[in-house]
C-alpha cells in the first residue's frame, strides 16, 4: 500500500476531527440500513480495472470495490483529509485487502496518478463539497482513460443541477441516469451503456 501526499489546497480544507469521526458514525448506520454494494451494482466495473474514489471518507465503498476489482486491480482511495487515510489504512489491513493505494488529495490535484490510467471513478457523496468542481473533473478527465466511467452520486444536491454541472464543462456526456447515481464518459471515449 502507498501513500501519496500532494500539495495543499487553495480551495478546500478538511472538516474538523470530531466532525469526521461523527460522520463515520453516521456512515456505519446508513450502510447497514443500506449496504453500499446496491449502489455499486449499476457502475460498470469489471475485475482487473483500476477504480478511484474521489472524497472517499473512512471508505464505506472500498471493501466492496477491491472485491469487485479483484487481485489484479487497483482502488485509489482519495480524500482532502488524513483521517480518512488512516481509517482507509486500518481498514485495508484489518481485512488483509493487497489492492488499495492511499492518495491525500489538496482538494484539486493527483499529481501522483499520470494521464489515461483509470478504468472508472466515483464521486459519491461529495461534489456539493467541492471549492473547485470543474478543476476536480478537469483532473478527472485527464487520469480517465478514453472510454472510462464516472459516477456520480450527491443526494444533497438537486439531480438535475448535479447532471448539468459535470456535462457543461463539455468534457463528460452523460451515458445513464441510475436510480442511485449518474454514469458518465469522457466525450472523446468510445463507451456506450452496457459496453463497458
Ligand atoms: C460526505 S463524505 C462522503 C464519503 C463517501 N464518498 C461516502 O459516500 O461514504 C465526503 C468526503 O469527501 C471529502 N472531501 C471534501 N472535499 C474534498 C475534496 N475537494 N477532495 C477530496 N475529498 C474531499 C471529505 O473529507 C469527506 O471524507
Amino acid at each position: 500500500m502507498t501513500q501519496a501526499i500532494n500539495k495543499k489546497s487553495v480551495v478546500d480544507r478538511p472538516m474538523s476531527g470530531i466532525f469526521f469521526q461523527g460522520m463515520a458514525a453516521m456512515f456505519k448506520i446508513r450502510d447497514w440500513l443500506r449496504p453500499r454494494g446496491v449502489l455499486l451494482d449499476e457502475i460498470p466495473l469489471k475485475v482487473g480495472d483500476t477504480v478511484l474514489d474521489w472524497g472517499c471518507g473512512p471508505g464505506s465503498y472500498i471493501p466492496e470495490l477491491a472485491t469487485r476489482v479483484g487481485q489484479n486491480g487497483a482502488v485509489i482511495a482519495v480524500d482532502i483529509h488524513p483521517l480518512a487515510m488512516q481509517r482507509v489504512g486500518t481498514l485495508a489491513k484489518r481485512r488483509g485487502l493487497c489492492n488499495i493505494k492511499l492518495s491525500l488529495t489538496d482538494g484539486v490535484h493527483l499529481p501522483d496518478l499520470v494521464d489515461s490510467s483509470i478504468d472508472v471513478a466515483l464521486l459519491f457523496d461529495v461534489f456539493h463539497m467541492l471549492g473547485d468542481q470543474e478543476g476536480v473533473l478537469r483532473e478527472i478527465y485527464r487520469i480517465l482513460r478514453p472510454g472510462g466511467v464516472l459516477a456520480v452520486n450527491d443526494p444533497h444536491m438537486d439531480q438535475d443541477d448535479l447532471a448539468a454541472r459535470v456535462t457543461r464543462s463539455g468534457q463528460f456526456k452523460l451515458v445513464k441516469r441510475g436510480a442511485h447515481s449518474f454514469t458518465f464518459t469522457p466525450i472523446s471515449g468510445p463507451y456506450t451503456e452496457g459496453a463497458a
